[in-house]
């Protein structure tokens, strides 16, 4: 089924083709080179941006998979999680374009496809079953989730206050590092001295706890900094101490929820699963524990229409439709 999948809900006009849970093409316009010098995302700047790209990303999309637009069954559209203005763009397109080729147009839950993401990948590598535990890792959500199907999602923890993406943002914010932190703070991780000399706290909560909280973490490296010469060495072992601290609960957490569940399976979705040495650590300890881990590949880590389109074919195979009267759902939870 060949469909259009439209991701608009933050800062990347993510636009894809998909065709029976292939990726045909997957373009990615993004916007944050405008919301850097903010230190985060603006979203009437992001709703603009939307505005202005999101036509030429779905002509670059249509004619990089080889196919007409005439051609497009389904239109997959991301209606929540996220930023008002920049969902109601994508959604607004979407209706549009399906009224116009008399074709459905599916609204889809931002976390379920990055959860989706992990079946986006090559022929080989397959084998992911349901059920599954999902960590998701992202700007705006960090949760532990069972999942049984596509869509029947079980919460089995999650972040009491701030996200671990927004964690990253933020530290990276503390030490002038520019927006977003992610990418930038892995890089100065990597270039830390070998030692172990500076330790955060580590936010466990109680024992059984799945749930998490990354406020404490940010404000501890803010005392640290505070009155320092924040020397580059001193950034890369602040950095290295970071993602130390944030990664072993996470690691642990997710391991842990998969244990208690007797699930054999872990995946990770979401901006932070770009994260090498995340990947690293998990791969590590599932192993150690006999659990199968999947992490979707680089293009689907991120924001990206693929994700949405590939669950957005799944779901309606399965019978779901969404009314012709959906929209925006900022807040909307899995
Ligand atoms: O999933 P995503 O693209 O957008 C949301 O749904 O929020 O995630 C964006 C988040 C940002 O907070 C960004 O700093 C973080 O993912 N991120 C990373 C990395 N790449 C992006 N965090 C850690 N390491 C990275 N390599
Ligand atoms: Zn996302």
């Amino acid at each position: 089924m060949i469909t259009l999948g439209i991701e608009t809900s933050c800062d990347e006009t993510g636009i894809a083709i998909v065709d029976n849970g292939k990726k045909l093409s997957n373009v990615v316009s993004s916007s944050i080179h405008l919301h850097s010098q903010y230190g985060g995302v603006v979203p009437e700047i992001a709703s603009r941006y939307h505005l202005e790209y999101i036509d030429s990303a779905i002509k670059q999309a249509i004619e990089r998979s080889g196919k007409q637009l005439t051609d497009i069954e389904l239109i997959a559209v991301t209606y929540g999680p996220g930023l008002c203005g920049s969902l109601l763009t994508g959604i607004s397109y979407a209706k549009a374009l399906g009224f116009g080729l008399s074709i459905p147009v599916l609204g889809i839950n931002h976390l379920a496809a990055h959860i989706y993401a992990n079946f986006l990948t090559k022929d080989d590598d397959r084998s992911l079953e349901y059920p599954f535990i999902s960590l998701i890792v992202s700007g705006g959500h960090t949760s532990i989730v069972l999942c049984n199907s596509p869509m029947e999602h079980e919460i089995l923890g999650q972040t009491q206050d701030d996200a671990i993406g927004e964690a990253f943002d933020k530290v990276s914010k503390i030490m002038g590092l520019g927006y977003p932190g992610g990418p930038i703070v892995e890089k100065r991780a990597y270039l830390h001295n070998g030692k172990d000399n500076i330790k955060f706290p580590r936010a466990f909560l109680n024992k059984n706890s799945l749930d998490f909280s990354f406020s404490g973490i940010k404000t501890a490296v803010l005392y640290f900094c505070k009155d320092k010469n924040l020397t580059d060495e001193l950034i890369n072992d602040i950095c290295f101490a970071f993602q130390e601290s944030v990664f072993e609960v996470v690691t642990k957490k997710a391991v842990d929820a998969c244990l208690k569940a007797g699930i054999k399976t872990l995946c990770i979705g979401g901006g932070v699963a770009a994260n090498k040495t995340l990947y690293n650590k998990l791969l590590k300890d599932c192993t150690e524990k006999g659990i199968k881990f999947f992490k979707p590949s680089m293009e689907f880590c991120l924001d990206n229409g693929a994700m949405v389109a590939a669950l957005g074919e799944k779901l309606y195979i399965m019978g779901q439709r969404s009314p012709l009267d959906f929209t925006a759902e900022p807040g909307l939870g899995l």
